[in-house]
């Protein structure tokens, strides 16, 4: 019997508002404790906070990812919607066997060592020029966005012109993860798709005619050699400039406020990195379908019923974790689930994690006594964990 604990539901719509998005922590905490795996009537769907769980879940070749088929059935209405279009023809949505043949490709035009430093050393001179003498400097906007937004363009070929449009638009984009959406939210989101759906096909196509040697001219190439199918190529581009932006500056701003507030700084800049993930994830949501009968726990789910993993639950479960809501980079223990496992496990989270320990290194050692100095605002999202602001000053 899956838990409807009056206690549990309440906690779970909660959960959806922006009151909601200071501490989630608090709340997955007593929602594990009640019912580890909570079915939601409003939502339709069975919330799965335990660590065990989440993880059995992402590996089991029973449970897929949502694709067209399943929302076909949900959702009949789905495909007047392009923000869900674009969504459910992406990688992210893809199951057997055509997930691996579009994950090979796009693993493959990912390039292993872009330059990380020079950009990174770049941002943190423009911060340093904005906090001079004193003055209140906003570490989200002026670093921990734009850095990964220019390591992204650049590897995929963004030119410099377009990447402010791109980066709000996609942020418009990338509501259509979260589970409620106001009807403003979602046309907001559609708006977003088809505008960003154009642009990355004129790349593609741009690229095609004259290739540069970034993704998006990889992509092309693999488009006219018939590798990937119509609108493939281009999916492909606005899916990585999307899933790469929007979580790896909330990496970065995470682990900053983490550091800034605690007494860690010392500590080695890649433990803080992994125990960043671990402690506050900015992926805290993901979602899954059951193919067939299942045990989640101690619940039986039904064939087709849709199931919300709360991976920032997972990665606090006292089972797993012991003292799991303490901020401690010494922890050697690091299986945390912020991206994901199993079959679809970020492809970028290597990048990602390179990139958030240049920069943490950097920013440390040429800032060494920089403070928080007023209230970081958190960005409104239950799914995207990150900051919209995070003031500091620099020289303490
Ligand atoms: C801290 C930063 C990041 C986090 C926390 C993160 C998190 C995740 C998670 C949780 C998934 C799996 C979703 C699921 O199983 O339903 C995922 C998939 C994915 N991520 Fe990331 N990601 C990050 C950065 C990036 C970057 C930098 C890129 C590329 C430039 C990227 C590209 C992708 C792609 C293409 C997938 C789909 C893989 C598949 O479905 O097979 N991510 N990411």
């Amino acid at each position: 019997m899956p838990g409807t604990a009056d206690d549990g539901t309440a906690a779970a719509e909660r959960w959806f508002t922006a009151a909601g998005q200071d501490d989630p922590y608090a709340r997955y905490r007593r929602l594990r404790e009640i019912t580890p795996v909570l079915y939601d009537l409003r939502l339709d769907t069975f919330f799965v906070l335990r660590h065990r769980d989440c993880a059995a879940v992402l590996r089991d070749p029973d449970i897929r990812t949502p694709d067209p088929a399943w929302l076909d059935v949900r959702e009949p209405g789905w495909r007047e919607h392009s923000a869900a279009v674009f969504l459910y023809n992406s990688l992210l949505r893809r199951n057997p066997p055509d997930h691996a043949r579009l994950r090979r490709i796009l693993r493959d035009a990912l390039p292993v060592s872009p330059n990380l430093e020079s950009v990174v050393d770049r941002a943190l001179d423009t911060l340093a020029q904005r906090g001079a003498v004193g003055s209140v400097v906003d570490l989200q906007t002026v670093v921990a966005t734009p850095v990964p937004l220019t390591v992204i363009s650049d590897l995929l070929g963004v030119p410099q012109a377009d990447r402010r449009w791109l980066a709000s638009t996609v942020d418009n984009l990338v509501a259509v993860l979260d589970p409620l959406l106001a009807p403003a939210v979602r046309d907001r989101a559609d708006q977003a798709a088809d505008r960003l759906g154009s642009y990355f096909s004129e790349l593609i196509e741009e690229r095609s005619e004259h290739p540069r040697g970034d993704v998006a001219s990889t992509l092309a190439a693999a488009a006219r050699i018939g590798r990937l199918r119509t609108g493939e190529a281009h999916d492909a581009l606005l899916l990585l400039f999307a899933a790469g932006n929007e979580t790896t500056s909330g990496l970065i701003g995470n682990a900053l406020h983490a550091v800034l507030r605690g007494e860690h700084r010392s500590a080695d800049p890649a433990a803080l990195i992994a125990e960043t993930l671990r402690w506050d994830s900015p992926v805290q949501l993901t979602e899954r379908v059951a193919s067939r009968t299942c045990r989640i726990g101690e619940v039986t789910v039904p064939a087709g019923a849709d199931i919300t993993l709360v991976l920032g639950s997972a990665n606090r479960d006292p089972q797993r974790f012991p003292a799991p809501d303490r901020f401690d980079p010494a922890r050697t223990d690091r299986d945390a689930l912020s991206f994901g496992a199993g079959p679809h496990y970020c492809l970028g989270a290597a990048l990602a994690q390179q990139l958030a320990i240049v920069l943490l290194r950097r920013f440390l050692a040429r800032f060494p006594k920089a403070r928080l100095a007023g209230e970081a605002t958190r960005r409104p999202s239950p799914t995207l964990r990150g900051f919209t602001s995070l003031p500091v000053v620099l020289d303490g």
